[in-house]
């Protein structure tokens, strides 16, 4: 018998990403505000205890699990936990989301530990813009870090681009230059009503469609039934098989109905939906019950069973106080 999560829309969850940190050496501005509280240690999960919980999901039929953060290489320890998580019986696949910064010392390293795919955040290709979206973060870096993780051997690299009107919206034709220049595939998101950043998000708000139409005009796109099972829809470009370029709409776009992810915080609350704050304390349950799987196993199920059936992402309303580095992007 193969054993398999369902939640109560009959959906199958097979893939579980973890925040292994709220901390990060940026301060992105579709993320956090510029003064932001980072949780207390002891409230964040050891790593033992977030080993323990990939490891219960993965008995139960999770095929992939991503790690991000906060930025998930400023955890210390983190190569040994992939290196653990990544040979877990089960797994399909081990990948990570992360800003690039650490990336010239440990793109090697994680390749080397079993982490199979990266997503990188790349939002523009002027420094100073860098700066200015960043906060604190240096492009000459993250693209030295970048070059570091194409020679490190992943199976893919995936560039991740928040599109903000007035911010970086412009250089989408560019940023895809730089992606097939690389040969890598690279992701447009729309920015999503996460935590109470300072700025209001309508009036940087920019669309897929709008996105889609500025590639365009340049290169001729191919649609393409290709998923990722992920929420996001891709294309594909005439004349460069070795990019794809993906949409991610959460704003202009439903991706409820296939929905097959939980997100587990750094402190350990498991959010079932990004949309909403229905969640499970998967830190008080593995504290509460140290060598004993069976009670967590049945509260998670328990659980799955209130995953709520879409999210409300509405783009002027902040309906979710969390932040995004805090729930694991
Ligand atoms: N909306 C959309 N994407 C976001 N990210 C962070 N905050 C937001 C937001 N409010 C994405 C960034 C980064 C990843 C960690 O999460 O693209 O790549
Ligand atoms: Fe850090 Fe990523 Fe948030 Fe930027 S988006 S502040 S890199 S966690």
């Amino acid at each position: 018998m193969t054993t398999q999560l369902l939640d109560g829309c009959g959906r199958k969850i097979d893939y579980l990403r973890i925040s292994v940190t709220d901390r990060c050496d940026f301060r992105c501005i579709y993320c956090m505000a510029e003064a932001m509280q980072f949780l207390p240690r002891q409230q964040v999960l050891t790593l033992e205890e977030i080993e323990r919980s990939a490891r219960l999901f993965v008995s139960q039929g999770v095929r992939k699990v991503r790690l991000t953060g906060g930025e998930p290489l400023v955890r210390p320890g983190i190569v040994g936990l992939c290196e653990r998580i990544a040979a877990m019986p089960g797994l399909r696949e081990l990948v990570m989301t992360t800003n690039g910064s650490q990336l010239l010392k440990l793109a090697r390293p994680l390749a080397d530990a079993g982490v199979k795919r990266l997503n990188i955040s790349l939002d523009t290709l002027d420094p100073k813009r860098f700066r200015s979206i960043t906060r604190t973060g240096e492009l000459g870096r993250v693209l030295r870090g970048i070059d570091a993780a194409r020679k490190a051997g992943f199976a893919a690299i995936k560039l991740n681009t928040v599109a903000l009107h007035g911010r970086n919206a412009d250089e989408v034709p560019a940023l895809v230059d730089f992606a097939i220049a690389h040969g890598l595939d690279i992701s447009f998101i729309e920015e999503m009503p996460l935590g109470d950043v300072g700025r209001a998000r309508d009036q940087t708000y920019c669309s897929s469609a709008w996105v889609r139409e500025r590639i365009a005009e340049r290169y001729s796109l191919i649609d393409s039934a290709e998923q990722s099972g992920g929420p996001a829809r891709y294309v594909r470009i005439s004349g460069h098989p070795d990019t794809r370029i993906g949409f991610i709409s959460p704003i202009s776009q439903h991706f409820c109905d296939t929905c097959n992810r939980v997100r587990m915080t750094a402190e350990g609350r498991l959010l079932l939906c990004l949309g909403h704050e229905h969640a499970l304390d998967m830190r008080g349950l593995l504290r509460r019950y140290p060598g004993q799987d069976g009670p967590v196993l049945d509260a998670i199920r328990q659980a799955l069973l209130r995953k709520p059936e879409r999210h409300g992402f509405d783009r002027d309303d902040v309906q979710v106080l969390r932040f995004m580095n805090a729930t694991g992007g």
